[in-house]
């Protein structure tokens, strides 16, 4: 132990932030109201409540600002902040209606060496240095946002840090006396410190987003930390000694172990011979660990999971069984046994075989009674849970070493009986120093993230050692200056937060079945005593019987409520990472249900360091970030007098067209802006009205004519007269405008991409069959389910040729003959699929959505939902549109 060796420290005043006794009387009064609110029955019915008694939520939360549970004094809170934020703007000379901005993508992986980043491990983060640019762009000082699936807070770190000049100024932005924030010559932001309100249903979740949006004195910190590893040492040192071999009596050293490596030991179903997995698969020399060994009884050929060509047979677990003292009961647990110490002399560091000594020490402290209380939680079935239940790992303790968990139980003790310190500290220690952690040759140790797997050599880290390096944490707090607000809950409910409050929301949230978070956090909140209530949480999982449908529920009504909580014209950020379509869709589906306009989706090429529009998702790996905007009122008003005619589908072109960015520069090009393209404004238009229950008043082709009549168009794109000159100079500026890639792989598709190389506006040029069909075949990546008409089919519904036998692009008056003429060919084939039953196994997607729109038009949802389960569940969740058909159906029909 470096530190912590004065025990003086023990007398140092203990401190945090300092309360006067006024300050503390008023905590006090708020620790009175949050009891009064755990007992008021009512309060356990809001969704999502936690899963824990008043006294341990009572002493997880520091009220006002973190409640472990729906804080009730969130409505007080944001009341305090909306005056001060009117305060700053009248200083500021902000006025609401002028506010105004476009949409906005970042790299959000930016930062992640950051020591405030690292403080804390979480299954996925978003570091805050990424996120403070979004709330740059989108805010002004004073604004309050949002972040409904908070994780760790990021958001929250991100908001008050766009106040610290230097934090901004890391970010490559200039800051100039007026505090006025500049990217290159582009004013951009002002420096000034944001508000935040953060939410997720994980206690762990919310504990750790409070210790990260809470200012406290980390020179006090650092001061009662060191005086608690002094402690620790003095309790639990002994546990961790190992004698030094090289060394002989009377000069024998005791060294202190940094981790011990644990390893399997298994059975050979031929021979029944024991081994230990360590002595028969690792090669330390070669630095290999093999997957397939010879018996050292009987010399078969052994896997712990043979391949089926190996020739090897699977090696069983050997089994203990041991009385537990915590159970009460005998327990049946797969055996392991220790086979490597790494410990330290001095500042060297060796390693060694363990000894007797060591297997004694062991013993020894298997026999002792811990002092302090410890989980003992069952662990309750899960998606993930079958991996220590293989094991006869079934309780939170049995995840730690015995001397581990005494550790962690004295340190977790003095954390929360002393107010000051930060129980964070330890909690960000106890994912490494359980039997999760695995060990591998070359060090680079860590989890198999996401899951609760126990691997075959895993490292058991001393949490004194670990404690001590952790001690950096306190980093993470020196520039924490505000309190932010943490509530505890379901998004699905977030009644405590009044409508049209929120400034701006930037989410990151759980996708489908990537993570289970209730599940991976039942180690932490085992020892905070708070549990997870997993019934609203949005996520796919088996156990929790949630499917796709289930999903797209509960993130409707968070989303729903996002909408509810924003204020007008203002702007939501979602960052999506899943590289499945279907939970795309389905995010995609929820934004705009809730009553969000998209108005860009971006992903990042990670090579380029740049951004690219997204107009089809079917290739999507990376990270996509999508911008969408909340209408303001007018349009709202304006489309409830005109809704489902043709004028209310053109205010809302007009106010789509001005949310959208006019000028997009990369690398010295102009880019095209997908969304002012026909088809996607098309696709916007027709999402606001169904979304709205109303009527949709144009057909495409009219659209398409109608949209050429109001606007002006420029290189295949779409501008408000006022926009055009700013596009002009652009053009004249940069020349070139880039195209964006088109993903073809269906016959919607294929259309777009027809008009991408027919189109001279779009860059394009008339040309034959013969030109065209080589490179369709290239480009195409048909769906099996997809039944798509010939090439010269799709030429002649929706082009023209000329005699000479090029195809092109009709001028728009002729548009709607040929559509008309195609939707009748559409609806032909959508008739089969009404008639038919079973099973619909391939089929026109194209036919179905004209099917699917000619039914929303005479309102007749249950040919919809009809013929929607004739098809496969998966290809309606893979199609954003009819997915939207459907979705808003099933909404009407019950
Ligand atoms: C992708 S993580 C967010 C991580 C976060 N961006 C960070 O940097 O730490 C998604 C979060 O959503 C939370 N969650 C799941 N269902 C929820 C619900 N119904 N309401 C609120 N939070 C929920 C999970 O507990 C998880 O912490």
């Amino acid at each position: 132990m470096t530190t912590a060796s004065q025990p003086d420290l023990i007398r140092e005043e203990r401190g945090e932030y300092h309360l006067n006794p006024e300050q503390q009387a008023e905590k006090e009064v708020f620790r009175a109201r949050l009891r009064a609110f755990l007992e008021d029955p009512a309060s356990r019915q809001i969704e999502g409540f936690p899963i824990g008694d008043d006294d341990a939520i009572l002493a997880l939360s520091d009220p006002p600002y973190y409640t472990a549970c729906p804080n009730p004094f969130l409505p007080e809170i944001i009341a305090e902040w909306q005056q001060e934020r009117e305060e700053i703007r009248k200083k500021l000379g902000l006025k609401e209606e002028c506010y105004e901005r476009e949409p906005f993508a970042a790299d959000v992986s930016e930062g992640k060496n950051d020591p405030i980043y690292n403080a804390h491990s979480y299954h996925t983060k978003v570091p805050h240095k990424a996120i403070m640019r979004y709330i740059l762009h989108y805010t002004d000082p004073g604004d309050i946002v949002f972040d409904g699936f908070c994780g760790t807070g990021m958001t929250g770190v991100a908001a008050q840090l766009c106040g610290d000049k230097k934090a901004v100024k890391e970010l490559g932005y200039r800051v100039d006396a007026e505090g006025i924030v500049w990217e290159g010559s582009k004013a951009i932001s002002r420096l000034g410190v944001r508000k935040a309100v953060l939410n997720d249903l994980s206690p762990a979740a919310t504990f750790i987003a409070y210790n990260y949006n809470t200012p406290m004195d980390a020179v006090a910190f650092e001061r009662e930390a060191k005086r608690i590893l002094w402690e620790l040492e003095e309790e639990c040192g002994w546990m961790y000694e190992t004698w030094h071999p090289n060394c002989d009596a009377p000069n024998r050293v005791k060294g202190k172990i940094n981790y011990t490596v644990w390893s399997d030991v298994f059975v050979c179903p031929s021979c029944v011979h024991e081994m230990i997995f360590w002595d028969v698969a690792v090669d330390q020399e070669k630095g290999e660990i093999l997957d397939a060994w010879n018996c050292p009884g009987c010399a078969t050929l052994l896997a712990k999971s043979p391949s089926k060509d190996s020739g090897a047979i699977k090696a069983e677990h050997a089994w203990e069984t041991r009385f537990d003292r915590e159970l009460k009961q005998t327990i049946r647990q797969a055996c392991q046994v220790p086979v490597l110490i790494n410990y330290s002399v001095g500042k060297k560091r060796f390693e060694k075989k363990p000894d007797a000594a060591d297997l004694e020490l062991i013993h020894k402290i298997e026999e002792t009674k811990i002092p302090n209380p410890i989980p003992i939680n069952q662990i309750p079935k899960g998606d993930k849970t079958s991996d220590p239940f293989n094991l006869g790992i079934t309780h939170v303790h049995h995840f730690y070493t015995r001397r581990n968990l005494w550790v962690l139980a004295s340190a977790l003790k003095s954390c929360l009986s002393s107010k000051n310190v930060k129980a964070f500290w330890v909690t960000a220690s106890m994912i490494r120093t359980s039997k999760l952690y695995k060990f591998t040759l070359d060090r680079k140790m860590g989890t198999v993230s996401g899951t609760l797997y126990i691997p075959s050599l895993w490292t058991e880290n001393s949490p004194v050692k670990l404690l001590n390096y952790k001690l950096s944490i306190s980093e993470a707090f020196l520039r924490t200056i505000q309190f932010n607000s943490i509530n505890n809950g379901s998004s699905s409910d977030l009644k405590s937060i009044s409508s049209e409050e929120l400034d701006y929301i930037f989410v990151d949230p759980p996708f489908g079945s990537n993570l289970m978070y209730s599940e991976l956090n039942f180690l932490w909140e085992s020892w905070l005593e708070v549990l997870t209530n997993n019934k609203p949480e949005a996520i796919i999982n088996n156990t929790q019987h949630k499917a796709m449908p289930e999903y797209m529920i509960l993130m409707g009504a968070c989303f729903r409520e996002f909408y509810r909580v924003l204020k007008p014209g203002r702007w939501m950020t979602v960052e999506f990472h899943n590289s499945q379509n279907a939970i795309w869709n389905t995010i995609q589906e929820a934004v705009t249900r809730a009553g969000f306009v998209i108005a860009d989706v971006s992903s990042l090429d990670k090579q380029q360091g740049s951004f690219n529009q997204v107009t089809a998702t079917g290739s999507v790996k990376q990270d996509l970030i999508i911008s969408a905007y909340k209408p303001n009122d007018n349009l709202e008003e304006l489309f409830r007098l005109h809704a489902g005619n043709v004028e209310g589908a053109w205010d809302f072109v007009r106010y789509h067209l001005g949310q959208l960015p006019v000028a997009v520069e990369s690398g010295g090009e102009l880019e095209t802006v997908a969304e002012r393209q026909d088809f996607l404004l098309f696709d916007r238009m027709l999402a606001f009205h169904i979304q709205r229950g109303a009527a949709v008043p144009l057909s495409a082709g009219e659209f398409y004519g109608g949209l050429r009549q109001r606007f002006v168009e420029r290189d295949g794109m779409f501008f408000l007269a006022e926009q055009v000159p700013q596009y002009d100079s652009a053009r004249l500026r940069l020349g070139r405008v880039a195209q964006l890639s088109l993903f073809v792989k269906d016959e919607k598709t294929t259309i777009q991409w027809l008009r991408q190389r027919l189109d001279p506006s779009l860059g394009g040029e008339p040309a034959t069959f013969q030109d065209l069909q080589p490179v369709f075949l290239q480009q195409l990546h048909q769906a099996k389910h997809e039944s798509m008409p010939e090439l010269h089919i799709l030429l002649e519904q929706n082009f023209l040729q000329d005699e000479a036998g090029y195809w092109y692009v009709p001028d728009p008056s002729k548009v709607s003959d040929l559509e008309k003429v195609r939707l009748k060919s559409l609806l032909r084939e959508f008739g089969t699929y009404v008639e038919g039953s079973g099973r619909l196994r391939q089929f026109r997607s194209e036919a179905v959505r004209a099917g699917f729109g000619e039914c929303w038009k005479k309102r007749d949802y249950a040919t919809i939902m009809k013929v929607a389960e004739r098809m496969p569940e998966s290809v309606l969740h893979e199609d954003p549109d009819l997915l939207m058909y459907y979705d808003n159906a099933t909404l009407r029909v019950k």
